[in-house]
């Protein structure tokens, strides 16, 4: 969604903010803003521009060139209400612009407040939901409540899932202080020496602290020059515990790749490694961290794998898994529409929770859903310290390092490794049948090869660069497969349309003469994926079918000698590895695809349109 940047310290908070909203640009890039308190006391500077932060904010702070500040907040946006112009950009301000106020989430009763704060009198500028905030605050503030109390008191008012940080005008006395407050909204708390940060997100503090606090549900922080203190949603005084974060500065920046998303590709093998390091023994999976689920698995009757996105294809991908080595039935869940479909739950149901963010708003309803159902929980996430890592009965981090490119590249292919250990590990619990235990052997024998073979393929893209150059001059693409094949597919559609705006269609290869197949004519690029002997002939019937229609086919096979490959326009050739490994090669395969096509197409890869990396509202 949006990222929240607060500091106060010795330091410029101009460059600590401008450094911080950066790193969070990837969290929302339609607008950026800066509130700064200025060292000699005076007036809040608001600075705020619409578009990216180097071709907005950045130019903006030259030109208006802010008096030296040690105290401010900074917002990147990504709309929900109001159209993306300076106006609507956060910071927001009270009538009198003694007070600012970023916000990350929907305030859901912004209407009717407006109405009565507009009726008090309170002038508003903008049209976001947001701007009831600093005029309930200043409302407080004028009862004589110092700039905590009064935020504390307007949040009582506050509807919906939000994360604030609020600044004031300061006498000049060095007496500037900053609030915090986290509701459903990620925020944490940075603590330096002698400086203190807020933000949303621990890349943003990646160069000044590792230390941090993540704030519990409803909790406020009041950060002044001189130290913190934390209040709990009903206003008493609460210790959290200090957490160090081990990620390094160096793993959130580009390294001298053009784009996050490359770089990020290009770190799989590496990240292949740290998912599986410790997790495959020679005969069993282990995974400690999944402390209560294997005690209760057999007396589990179904499963269900909730994500969104990408994170929802991981799981469609590792639900045949499931339900073959639990040998129980199991569903992969969109989370939007599991929370509202009335699903029947009990203790009986596991319920996986897959998110790279961990903060995804419909799927942490989904983990309350199921938490309030009395299911077993166990999440999946890149991010140490999620409301899902939090929330849930169980956590398995996929490892994969920082992901800032919007689309999903290393945090899939780890979250489809960690699915399948999960499925093994809680598997070997309830005991395997011969077929099962084949499956798991042929995945803890040939797991450690895996990243020697990622490689492989980076280091052979030629096929993949003429791909791209075909696909790059179409405005639809076909993606076909079956089974495996299928959950590749659709991910694969997904990634080319999210970042070359092309739009692509995911199709089980079966189901396409059932309609779809009127769309092929000739010269459209159909990428047929083929990985699974047991489907190999059917696939080469559809193949065969859409060929016959005119289309121009892309095999991605891990065997070269596939016959569909005498048809085929093109081979894309794959490592060949255990059939449940198999996804995680195609998907890196099918990533590099769409990267290459997206940057034929000169587009904005890393910030597609209209998108957010955590969609945190629903
Ligand atoms: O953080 P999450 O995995 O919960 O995010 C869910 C989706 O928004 C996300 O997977 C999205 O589809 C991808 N970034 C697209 O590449």
């Amino acid at each position: 969604m949006c990222g929240i940047v607060g500091y106060i310290g010795d330091r410029s908070a101009t460059e600590v903010i401008m450094e911080g909203l950066r790193r969070l640009e990837y969290r929302g890039y339609d607008s950026a803003g800066m509130a700064l308190v200025p060292r000699s006391g005076g007036s809040i500077q608001v600075i705020k521009r619409q578009g990216e932060i180097d071709k907005g904010l950045a130019p903006g702070i030259r030109e208006e060139s802010p008096d030296p500040s040690a105290a401010g907040i900074g917002h990147t946006r990504w709309a929900t209400h109001g159209r993306p112009n300076d106006i609507n950009a956060h910071p927001h301000t009270d009538c009198d612009g003694g007070l600012a106020v970023v916000h990350n989430g929907i305030i859901e009763n912004y209407f009717e407040l407006g109405r009565e704060l507009r009726n008090e009198g309170h002038v508003f500028r903008s049209d976001v939901d947001t701007e009831v905030i600093p005029h309930l605050v200043e409302r407080y503030r004028k009862t004589g409540l110092d700039l905590l109390e009064a935020t504390m008191k307007a949040s009582t008012y506050l509807r919906g899932a939000y994360a604030l940080a609020v600044v004031e005008s300061d006498d000049g006395s060095g007496n500037e202080a900053l609030v915090g407050v986290r509701k459903e909204s990620p925020l944490i708390v940075g603590i330096g020496e002698g400086e203190y940060f807020l933000a949303s997100d621990i890349a943003a503090l990646l160069p000044y602290t590792r230390d941090v606090i993540i704030l519990e549900n409803g909790d406020f922080a009041f950060l002044t020059r001189e130290g913190y203190r934390l209040y709990d949603q009903g206003g008493e005084e609460v210790h959290r515990e200090v957490e160090r974060v081990d990620w390094d500065a160096d793993a959130a920046e580009r390294g001298g790749h053009p784009h996050f998303m490359i770089k990020e590709i290009l770190e799989q093998p590496e990240a292949w490694v740290a998912a599986l390091q410790g997790r495959v023994g020679s005969d069993r999976a282990q995974l400690p961290e999944l402390k209560n689920a294997p005690s209760v698995v057999d007396g589990i009757s179904q499963v269900h794998l909730v994500g969104c996105g990408t994170s929802y294809h991981a799981a469609v991908a590792a639900r045949p898994q499931f339900e073959r080595l639990l040998g129980i039935p199991a569903r992969a869940e969109i989370a939007s529409e599991f929370r509202y479909g009335d699903p029947l739950l009990g203790p009986d149901t596991l319920v996986v929770f897959v998110s790279q963010s961990g903060e995804t708003a419909d799927t942490l309803a989904c983990l309350d859903l199921a938490k309030s159902a009395g299911c077993p929980t166990i999440g999946i996430t890149n991010v140490v310290g999620s409301s899902l890592a939090r929330g849930a009965d169980d956590v398995v981090f996929t490892r994969a390092g920082p992901e800032i490119s919007v689309a999903s590249t290393k945090t899939y292919t780890t979250q489809l490794l960690i699915l399948d250990l999960i499925a093994c590990h809680l598997g070997s619990v309830l005991g395997f049948d011969d077929d099962a235990r084949a499956r798991v052997d042929a995945l803890l024998e040939r797991a450690p090869d895996l990243p020697g073979m990622g490689w492989e393929l980076l280091d052979n893209q030629e096929v993949i660069l003429r791909v791209a150059e075909y696909l790059a001059g179409w405005e639809d693409v076909f993606f076909i497969g079956r089974g495996l094949d299928f959950a590749a597919a659709m991910e694969g559609q997904l990634k080319l349309k999210e970042i070359s705006y092309i739009h692509a269609e995911a199709y089980p290869a079966g189901e396409l003469k059932h309609g779809s197949i009127a769309l092929i004519e000739q010269g459209i690029p159909v990428i047929a994926i083929s990985t699974q002997d047991h489907l190999r002939e059917k696939m080469a019937s559809n193949v065969e079918a859409a060929r016959a229609r005119g289309g121009w086919i892309c095999l991605v096979t891990d065997r070269p000698d596939d016959s569909t490959a005498q048809i085929a326009d093109e081979v894309i050739v794959v490592p060949r590895t255990a059939e449940i490994l198999t996804p995680v090669l195609v998907g890196l395969a099918l990533q590099l695809l769409a990267y290459h096509t997206a940057v034929l197409r000169d587009c904005p890869v890393d910030k597609p349109r209209n998108l957010a990396k955590s969609v945190t509202v629903e």
